[in-house]
Order: structure tokens, then sequence, then C-alpha cells
């Protein structure tokens, strides 16, 4: 059963996608081949001329299943959308499959949160969604297609089902069939879409073999059919895609790991997931988790896998918080309990209204520090704005169509094929009714590039360039007008003065205090 509290996971990842509806460029690969599965279909016809994969391909191949799951689920709910006169765009369908991803991940925190009350009562589960949801960086990025919330649904189901499911408050009874579940979850996780994730898998395995629950051969032949069954499918259903033979988590194996690529996106500290990519992730959750594993024994076993994992990918010298984002849920369930400690100590000691206090404080610390992250990211997709912004400057049925290209900033930062409004394919859910129809002339949007501005200029057949050259660039002057500058976050600023000439109107004004400052970072500009 959902409880209210649930409601929040929903909610805010829902808000967070409505808030900032538009990509970067992490989330590209997935977020194009989805547009490209909703186009074409499962099983395209001309592979080569209509996915964007054979234009803009990456360092390494990537596995399309996450995100041929994820535009097969989403479809229904685009027709259904239709049928209701809901969407009027294609960016309206971007909306819809990021509404789709974060609700998939939403359902999972909802199991975690259910294991929870199992195993540590509906106080302890209430304090976990409260404080997930005060955090940042899982709700605002689980409407995101990264490769990373692809495995996390499943992340999540391994975690609920081989820690928590069907315990009780006293004893842990995990059935063979919650193991072999969480198996199965692991296995296609790491095999199919994150291959880092062989690292929790292993923790997994051995506390399973040394809880000696389930025998040893069943838990052999679970993971070697679930890790057969996984690279089988990604073998056949890649291999197609990319029309080559290939494991694409294989492939990215030897080159971020075997050969060191992936030092190429630079280097870090051993200890900065611990020092700095945990703290950001889990904000006062941190010394709570310390406070729970510190009161309750039962926690040891829970944060385990996810210690050792953190600790084992250390060793690799790239580092993005995003590779550990699957140990919040686990290291929220040990703050949880702390929480629930600070909490309850009320009644007991002269403490228990000071740690009453502490635990609102630690919760109202992580609300605030997020909607402050939720407002700087907002400004953060300048390239989304600015593809919007021109559909508005230009109306659809300018003549001659125009051609558009679109700077490697722009793209990076929002303009989606979903983006291209004006150009096909189009989803048929976009013209049910009888009068809507395709534009006639469609308008060209060119990502050609490393184009130096004159060779811009030159090329007469562009009629707009949406760049990253300051209208006081001497090259625009004389070949284009601006239509539109597009401002994106800059840096947070500080009132000093409320602080300090002013400090009797900070109750009032305390939402000054921080401001967000912006600076312009794209431009509009047409042929002169
Ligand atoms: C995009 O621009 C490049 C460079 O000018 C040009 O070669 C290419 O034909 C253009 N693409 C389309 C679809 O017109
Ligand atoms: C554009 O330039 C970058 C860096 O100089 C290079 O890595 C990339 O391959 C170039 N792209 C094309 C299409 O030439």
């Amino acid at each position: 059963m959902i409880s209210l509290l649930d409601v929040g996971f929903f909610a805010l990842s829902w808000t967070y996608v409505l808030l900032a509806p538009y990509t970067k460029v992490e989330e590209s690969f997935n977020i194009q081949a989805v547009h490209d599965f909703l186009s074409y279909g499962l099983l395209p016809d001309d592979l080569s001329h209509q996915f964007d994969h054979f234009t803009f391909s990456g360092a390494v191949p990537r596995t399309f299943l996450g995100s041929a799951v994820l535009a097969s689920t989403a479809n229904p709910f685009i027709i259904i959308a239709a049928y209701l006169n809901l969407i009027s765009s294609k960016a309206d369908l971007q909306l819809i499959v990021r509404l789709v991803l974060a609700t998939c991940n939403a359902i999972s925190l909802v199991v975690i949160r259910k294991a929870v009350s199992n195993r540590f009562g509906s106080g302890t589960a209430s304090c976990f969604t409260l404080l997930t949801c005060s955090q940042f960086h899982l709700l605002f990025w689980m409407g995101r297609t990264l490769p990373n919330m692809f495995a996390m649904p499943l992340i999540n189901l391994a975690f609920a089902y081989a820690s928590m499911y069907n315990s009780s408050r006293y004893s842990i009874r995990l059935s063979e069939k919650s193991w072999k579940l969480a198996f199965w979850c692991l296995a296609f996780s790491t095999v199919v879409l994150r291959v880092e994730l062989v690292l929790l898998w292993v923790p997994f395995l051995l506390q399973a073999l040394v809880q000696g629950r389930i025998s040893f051969y069943t838990i052999i032949s679970t993971n070697l059919l679930a890790g057969t069954t996984a690279a089988v499918a990604s073998f056949i259903f890649d291999s197609f895609f990319w029309q080559k033979d290939v494991l694409p988590e294989l492939t990215s194996f030897i080159f971020n790991v075997a050969q060191g690529q992936s030092s190429n996106w630079g280097v870090s500290p051993f200890l900065d997931y611990f020092k700095i990519h945990l703290p950001k992730l889990l904000m006062t959750g941190l010394p709570l988790a310390f406070v729970g594993l510190l009161t309750d024994s039962r926690i040891i076993p829970i944060l385990f896998p996810f210690i050792i994992y953190t600790a084992l990918i250390s060793n690799l010298g790239h580092k993005e918080w995003r590779f550990i984002i699957y140990t919040v849920p686990a290291f929220n369930v040990a703050a949880a309990s702390g929480l629930r400690y600070l909490f309850t100590r009320r009644k007991t000691t002269i403490f228990g209204p000071i740690s009453f206090i502490f635990a609102l404080g630690f919760l109202a610390a992580n609300f605030g520090l997020t909607g402050l992250l939720v407002h700087i990211s907002m400004h953060n997709y300048p390239g989304g704005e600015a593809i919007a912004a021109f559909h508005q400057l230009v109306p659809a049925t300018t003549l001659p169509p125009p051609h558009v290209h679109i700077c490697n900033l722009a793209a990076q930062s929002g303009t989606t094929l979903f983006q291209h409004l004006n150009s096909p394919p189009y989803h048929s859910a976009l013209y049910l009714w009888p009068n809507s129809v395709p534009p006639a002339t469609p308008w060209i949007y060119n990502k050609t590039e490393n184009l130096t501005l004159s060779e811009l200029s030159r090329s007469s057949h562009f009629t707009h360039i949406i760049s990253e050259q300051p209208p006081t660039s001497p090259e625009i002057a004389g070949h284009w007008n601006l239509m539109k500058a597009i401002p994106a976050f800059d840096r947070v600023v500080l009132d000093k003065e409320l602080l300090t000439h002013k400090r009797w109107e900070l109750p009032r004004r305390l939402f000054d205090l921080i401001r967000i400052v912006e600076k312009d970072h794209l431009w509009i500009y047409e042929r002169k």
C-alpha cells in the first residue's frame, strides 16, 4: 500500500521534470535513442539513416535496451495524453518520457520504504521518505535519462529484496525467491546497463553466501543464469542496433578500466567519494547515517554492500557523483534510523528536546539547500531555452523554411531531437485530429560540429544561428542581426549588505539573501 508520504517521491520528481524540462549532454545518448524508438519503432527499416547514433556516435557503443524499454513504456501514455489533448508538440513527448522514468524510480523507492517499514517500523520508514525527499540529487535526476538512472530502479529493488523484504523488526526472513529476484536485478543492471555495478553485485553475493540462507548451488546457478540471459539479450539487441557484434558494457569495461581511458575525463584522489560526493548527495543525511550506524545494529548489514562498493569504485581515477548514486537509498535507511532516534528521545531525557530540534534542523537544512539547488538548476539549460525562444520568435510557417545552425553548447544543454519541433519525424500521436497536419515545409536543424563563424556566415543556406558568439564579435555585426540573448546561471551571490548594515531587514527579506546571477550564454541571430 502507498502511504501518504510516498506521494512526495512522485510529486517532487515530477515537479523537477516540469521545472527543468531540458537535458544535458550526459543524458543525450538515451534521450535521442528514445526519440528514435518512438519515431521509427523497435524494428526500424532504415537504421543508418534514421538513428541519431550513426551520425553522432560516442567514444564507446552504449546499450539500446534501456531506452527501448523506456520508449515502449512511455508510448501508451503518449497516446493516452494525445487523446486527452494534453500534448501539442514533440517537446511534450520528452516530458512524458521523463515523467515515466521518474515514476519507475519513484515506485522503486516506495518498495524500499515498505521494506524499511517491515524491518524498522513505520516511524523509520517515514523518516526515510522525508529524508529522501529533502535531498536534491536523487529526486532531481530520477527523471533524467542517464544510464545510471535506468539502473537505479533495478538496484533499488535488489537492495529491498536482498536486505529487508519480508523481514520483521527482529529477524531477517529473506526467502529464496526474494534473493533470486535481487540477483536478477543485479545481473541485468550490471551486464546490460552499468558494468561498474559488478562491484555491488559481488558484495551482495558474499552476503548471501555468508548468511547461508540459500544454498551455494542455488546462488551460483541463479547468478550464472541471470548473467548469461542479460548478456545474450544485450548482445542480440545491441548488435542489431549498432550493426556490428557488440556487448556494450564489455566494451565499456575494456575501454574505461582495462585500457584506463576513463582517466581522460579527469582523475580525482582516492577519498573523493567519501569526502566530496557522498556529503553532496546525502547532505545532512551523512551525519545522521552515523547516528543510525551507532545506535542500531541492524544497519551494518544494510550498509555493508554499499560501503564496499564505494570503497572499491574509489580505485577508479575518474569519479562522478552519479557512479555512486545507487548508495543513496541505503545510506538514507541508516540516516532514517538515526533521525528517528533523535526524534524519539523527546520524552526520555533532558537532551530530548535538543535532539528533537536538531532532527528538525537537519531536515530543514536539506530542504533549504535543495530549494536553492533546484532554483540554480532551472537556469542551467540555455540550449533548451534558446531553441524554445527561437520557436516563439519565428512562426512555423515561415518561408523559406529556416535552416538554423545549433552550436555545440546549445546542442549539449537541451537541444535534443524532441526540440526540433518543425522537422520530421513526427510521432503519430501528435496529429490524431482531422485538421491537424505537420508543417508542410520542414525546417532544418543543423548541428554540424566545428564550423567557424566565418564559415557559417559564408554558407548562405543558414538563415539563423544559435551561437556562443556575443553580438560584439566583429564577424557578427557584419552578417547577423540579433534576435534574442539567452541568459543562464552564472553564479550565486550573497547579499553582504543585508548581513551587515541592514540586518534588521533580514527576517522580512530572507529570500533576498542569496541571489542567483545570470549571464548571457547564447545568442539567436538571423541573417542580415
Ligand atoms: C548542415 O551544414 C553543413 C555545413 O554547412 C552542410 O554541409 C550540410 O549539408 C547541412 N545539413 C543539411 C541537412 O542541410
Ligand atoms: C571537432 O573538434 C573536436 C575537438 O577539436 C574533435 O574532437 C571532433 O572530432 C571534431 N568534430 C568533427 C565532426 O570534426
